[in-house]
């Protein structure tokens, strides 16, 4: 596994991957591995001659500094895990290499980032397909993977190699869950122990919404109302928002009577927790 920490070298180095006819598939992550990320990984080797995974907390994307001074870190851990899973690069570049002094380029992707995640956590989606877009030029890969727990994430990825003409393939794999539901996430250890018996919660509201549509309930305002019920009544978390919308435009629906995605965030005393579940046949 060769490690590389500047972006120039890692360009290099892909290139003549490149020139030599290798695909390359691509996991961009904030480290701190665990299932989800190695689910990636796994897919990402299965599908590519030569899997590059890049480890880089990304300041920018951060709304609120303590978030980023509390997102935890492991890099040795995440080393060896990569390792085990045959990663071929890892790309791990300081801050002040992707941001160096007088950095002044930013991505805005309009319209699927106004609501939910963009509302909530201003710039975020700014930070990150600007980091998005770095990496992509970075490591010139020809697929690269995400996880659906970041639903809204992913459809902007989607968005952004689109509308630049990124000639890359966005693969979304579904979310890895621990086996009590609760979507795994690098913020999970930042939930105290009685949060974290609580967190279930929120798939389990989830899952609710969605066998209440199978059931015939169209009522959106009804189904949010059951879901944000459930998270207050079972969790100590505040709720930043709970949104049946469409799949595509994250719109929110008036009534649930097609493909739909239900949305959820909330917080907890240290951990901000996002999650989502996809509705009828998308
Ligand atoms: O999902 C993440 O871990 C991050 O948002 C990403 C895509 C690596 C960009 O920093």
């Amino acid at each position: 596994m060769e490690i590389i920490r500047d972006p120039r070298q890692m360009q290099e180095r892909v290139t003549e991957l490149r020139r030599q006819g290798a695909r390359i598939g691509f996991v961009p992550t904030m480290g701190y591995l665990h299932e989800g990320h190695l689910t990636l990984f796994r897919t990402a080797r299965r599908e590519n001659p030569i899997l590059a995974v890049s480890i880089f907390v990304n300041p920018t994307q951060f709304d609120r500094q303590e978030d980023l001074e509390t997102y935890p870190v492991n890099l040795e851990g995440d080393l060896a895990k990569a390792e085990a899973e045959g990663v071929d690069l890892v790309f791990i570049p300081e801050q002040k290499s992707i941001y160096p002094q007088g950095y002044g380029t930013f991505v805005e992707v309009e319209g699927l980032t106004r609501r939910w995640e963009g509302e909530y956590r201003p710039g975020h989606f700014r930070g990150v397909a600007t980091v998005v877009a770095k990496l992509f030029v970075i490591v010139k890969p020809h697929r690269a993977y995400f996880g659906q727990k970041d639903y809204q994430q992913a459809r902007i990825v989607g968005r952004l190699t689109r509308d630049l003409d990124m000639d890359i393939e966005v693969v979304v794999l579904p979310t890895v869950r621990e086996p009590d539901g609760l979507a795994l996430s690098s913020r999970n250890v930042n939930l105290t122990p009685e949060e974290r018996r609580q967190a279930p919660r929120l798939y389990q509201a989830l899952c609710w919404g969605a066998d209440q549509v199978k059931a015939g309930e169209e009522d959106t305002g009804a189904l949010v109302e059951g879901m944000r019920r459930m998270i207050q009544e079972g969790t100590s978390a505040t709720i930043d928002y709970v949104a049946l919308c469409d799949p595509d435009t994250l719109e929110p629906l008036e009534k649930v009577n097609g493909p739909a995605v239900a949305l959820l965030a909330v917080r907890f005393s240290r951990a901000r927790l996002i999650d989502n579940l996809v509705i009828g046949n998308h």
